[in-house]
């Protein structure tokens, strides 16, 4: 049986705990609680295997970088999320993605950045260009989504897996 854990990481609020919520149980999380760390399994069936995911949400406002490398550490790979309508969390996760690479120097890690949030369109601060650009010169997979809307929220964790088992 495949064992895979992965990590989602980026700023506070951006959707990290929604995203979580809305592939585990199909539900939309309307009000905002900071996660502290949150720790979902999930078992699914790709090409007749079975595959248990653990799904580590960990809280956006974490201060200390130390304390990431740990759980970076352990992943297997990383949902790295931003909202398209905050510019500054977009900035804050170039710096998370080298951190990523250089803690798995030795064994790239597959990762995916996720624009959240949209379904505000008409509040976005984020050209989707910018996503796919910072995408390709780390070369990571690069989504929009919405946990609102239960859009491309699945495509986020299938594409991780499609990356895992061409590693
Ligand atoms: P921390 O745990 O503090 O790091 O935040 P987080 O990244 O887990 O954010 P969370 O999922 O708690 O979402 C923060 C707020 O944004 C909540 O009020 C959510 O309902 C809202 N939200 C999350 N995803 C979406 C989305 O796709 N669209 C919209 N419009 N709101 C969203
Ligand atoms: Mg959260």
């Amino acid at each position: 049986m495949l064992n895979y854990k992965i990590i989602l990481m980026g700023s506070g609020g951006v959707g990290k705990s929604a995203l979580t919520q809305r592939f585990i149980s199909g539900n939309f999380v309307e009000a905002y609680d900071p996660t502290i760390e949150d720790c979902y399994q999930k078992t699914i069936n790709i090409n007749d295997e079975t595959c248990k995911l653990e799904i580590l949400d960990t809280a956006g406002t974490e201060q200390f970088s130390s304390m990431r490398d740990v759980y970076i550490k352990s992943g297997d790979a990383f949902v790295i999320v931003y909202s398209i309508n905050s510019t500054s969390t977009f900035n804050d996760i170039s710096s998370i993605i080298e951190q990523i690479n250089s803690i798995k120097d030795s064994d790239p890690a597959p990762i995916i950045i996720v624009g959240n949030k949209s379904d505000l369109d008409d509040e976005r601060e984020v050209d989707e260009e910018l996503g796919q650009t910072l995408a390709k010169s780390t070369h990571s997979s690069f989504i929009e989504a919405s946990a609102k809307l239960n859009s491309n929220v699945n495509e986020i964790f299938y594409d991780l897996l499609r990356q895992l088992a061409n590693k």
